[in-house]
């Protein structure tokens, strides 16, 4: 929403393309947008399966008239992944709430008693068009209005309010409306929101005021629980004397900052049950009450929202040299490592120093387990540290992924550390496993990429791992920074044990020679390639390993079926005469992690019983090992710590994976029917 000055119709358009390209990186099925049609309340919509650059195209080959202004300030645009209904144009949003487009809406997340609500709307003579969830959320708010009696006195918020009442499941909304046209109103329970805000560099507001519900559901003001306090909601509108115009504001909403970042840096992260609403220039949060809000004394619920200076720099999220995101992630890893030890790790003293855990460090070191929770590679960093953790800290840890620990409603304490890995911050099986534990009193611990996401505000205390964004659907350089991520945790919780020094020492010293050694295994690119090239036309791939090798077969397997869309297995070595062993033939090919740490002759003797089954493996072994047979392939790759050695191996499987996608031909950075961040269950 613009207050900025009337926009032209190219301009409002460009914005909106911009920002749903800049989301591109967290997958999508299809693109839409709404924006003024040429009659006052008249709304033109774009839709296309597809990429934004599909929508583009739609909008470019057009006959509408790009130079007229918009008439209403307020456009709103989305990018679709299919949950209700496949990816087609009439499932894109915005979905509208009759032909004529009174109310629009665009959502992110998943309204679970959506069949109930489209029954009574449809027997209430709503006609669907569109198989998704969201249609029934713009009918329910057409049929709230018309049901208003005194619609004078009816606020664009209030009606929302009413809406959100009814639903149930996960959402952030954006509601646009011929009856209010200049405003726009927007809400989000368990799903990202932000709103960036552009002003005038004169106007400085920090901070936006909160409204809460009273007991008679009218809205109160807070300002009354805040003596002295500025009053301002942020409310700018007054008039500029130079030339008699408001005073220039812009909102953006989106929910990822990477869709604001170029046109400010300011921006104020929404909570759950907040309801923001712009008009004339103003910002406004209410508050949804809910059974557990006491209105005069909001208790744990903030009374202000802090706008916050994001960081994130465009150029970061631009390819640069390479051809791909996920090609340019694998080769930052270097640097993306120093940056997740930069300022913890003191490499004269060996001392590890996270700040956002040292006021926790009592409790965690009392925990009765440890319980890493987490989905995809963020599960695969866990496994590949917990043997590490357990030898460190002595405490057991137990590994979840964040579906089947809420499957299982997993027993959880107050003496319980749950630790909660996730690259964005926003995977919604993650979140809501770290709601459960948070009801059950256990110290909950956040470690994610994304500063400002919601699992970095919702736990207890945490490590930001700094690699940088991640844009590739498949995470690369977040597995390596959540793998040093958790070593250093484990590291610093075992800091006063006297007799493992050693041990830590001999660690930390392997941290310092990592990133140069990932230099060294990225220069391997071109013999991976040609591996690559040689195993393409198989149907399936097997990795084979064991310790702290097993999560790099896991990681490897999902990095190869992620994008290569090649059958690709990790296999733990010891379960080998379990099963898979029936697998093995001359035709099937394995890779097997044969790096030299203390289970070597376990592993030795696995490539004995596949190759006495006339498998040729590929063996990923230490530079200088002489001990694998001659005649064998092999990937050579320095030595490091064992409990380092994962993060080396795990190089040239993501090159590998990355060199099978395009040599198929296939979108490497956004694969089929796979979203960066899920942030639905
Ligand atoms: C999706 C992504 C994966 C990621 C997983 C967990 O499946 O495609 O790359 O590992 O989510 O995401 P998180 O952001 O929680 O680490």
């Amino acid at each position: 929403c613009s207050f900025l000055k009337e926009k032209s119709r190219k301009e409002v358009l460009e914005v909106l393309c911009q920002g749903l390209a800049r989301q591109e990186y967290r997958g999508y099925d299809s693109a839409g947008l709404g924006i003024d049609g040429d009659k006052t309340g008249e709304v033109m919509f774009f839709k296309e399966v597809g990429k934004v650059a599909g929508l583009r195209k739609q909008i470019a080959s057009s006959a509408v008239d790009m130079n007229k202004t918009c008439v209403s300030q307020v456009s709103i645009a989305h990018t679709r992944w299919a949950t209700h209904g496949p990816p087609s144009t009439s499932n894109c949003h915005p979905l509208r709430s009759d032909p004529t487009a009174e109310f629009l809406v665009v959502h992110n997340g998943i309204v679970t008693n959506n069949n109930a609500l489209r029954l009574v709307l449809q027997k209430r003579g709503y006609t669907f068009e569109s198989d998704t969830d969201t249609e029934a959320v713009a009918k329910l708010i057409k049929y709230v209005y018309d049901n208003q009696a005194d619609k004078k006195n009816l606020t664009f918020t209030d009606l929302v309010k009413t809406v959100l009442k009814e639903l149930e499941g996960s959402f952030a909304f954006v509601f646009k409306s011929k009856h209010f046209p200049n405003e726009v109103v927007t809400a989000r329970r368990g799903s990202p929101l932000l709103i960036g805000v552009k002003t005038d560099k004169k106007l400085k507001v920090d901070f936006v005021d909160v409204e809460f519900a009273g007991q008679d559901n009218k809205d109160v003001k807070i300002d009354s629980l805040q003596p002295g306090s500025p009053t301002a909601l942020l409310a700018p509108p007054s008039i500029n004397p130079k030339d008699g115009l408001p005073q220039p504001i812009e909102f953006f909403v989106a929910s990822d900052a990477a869709a604001v970042v170029e046109h400010t840096k300011r921006v104020l992260y929404l909570e759950d049950d907040d309801i923001a609403h712009i008009a004339d220039g103003e910002l406004h949060i209410h508050r949804l009450r809910r059974k557990d809000d006491n209105a005069q004394s909001p208790g744990q619920i903030a009374s202000t929202r802090t706008i916050e200076t994001l960081e994130i720099e465009i150029a970061a999220i631009m390819k640069g040299k390479f051809d791909h995101f996920m090609q340019k992630e694998i080769y930052e890893q270097p640097e993306s490592v120093v940056n997740t030890m930069r300022g913890r790790v003191n490499f004269d003293t060996n001392q590890i120093t996270l700040g956002g855990l040292r006021a926790y460090l009592p409790i965690m070191r009392r925990g009765r387990r440890i319980v890493f929770i987490a989905c995809g590679t963020s599960y695969h960093s866990c496994i590949a540290t917990r043997a590490i953790f357990e030898e460190l800290t002595e405490i057991p840890v137990s590994v979840e992924l964040a579906s089947d620990f809420l499957d299982r409603k997993t027993p959880i304490f107050r003496d319980d550390v749950c630790v909660f890995l996730s690259q964005s911050g926003e995977t919604a099986d993650t979140i809501l496993a770290l709601r459960y534990c948070m009801d059950r009193g256990a110290l909950c611990v956040g470690v994610v990429n994304t500063v400002g996401s919601t699992i970095s505000r919702e736990t207890h205390c945490g490590v930001h791992i700094n690699a940088g964004p991640e844009i590739g659907v498949a995470s690369t350089k977040a597995y390596t920074s959540q793998y040093i991520a958790l070593l250093m945790m484990a590291l610093q919780m075992s800091e006063d044990r006297i007799s493992l020094t050693e041990r830590r020492n001999q660690i930390i010293a392997g941290l310092l020679a990592i990133p140069a050694q990932i230099k060294k295994v990225l220069e391997m690119d071109p013999v991976i390639q040609q591996l690559a090239h040689s195993v393409a036309d198989n149907k399936s791939l097997l990795l084979m390993g064991r310790g702290f090798q097993y999560a790099t077969c896991l990681e490897g397997a999902l990095k190869i079926k992620e994008i290569s869309y090649m059958h690709s297995e990790g296999i733990l070595a010891g379960e080998l005469k379990h099963g898979p062993l029936a697998l093995i033939d001359e035709n099937m090919p394995v890779i097997i992690i044969m790096t030299q740490d203390s289970l070597y002759p376990k592993v030795q003797s696995a490539f004995s019983q596949i190759t006495a089954r006339k498998a040729q493996p590929i063996v990923l072994c230490n530079e200088g090992d002489d001990g694998i047979p001659a005649n064998a392939k092999t990937i050579r790759v320095p030595r490091t710590v064992d409990c380092l050695q994962g993060m080396l191996n795990i190089i040239p499987m993501q090159l590998l994976s990355y060199h099978l996608a395009v040599f198929k031909g296939f979108d490497v950075d956004f694969p089929r029917n796979l979203a960066k961040s899920v942030t639905t269950e």
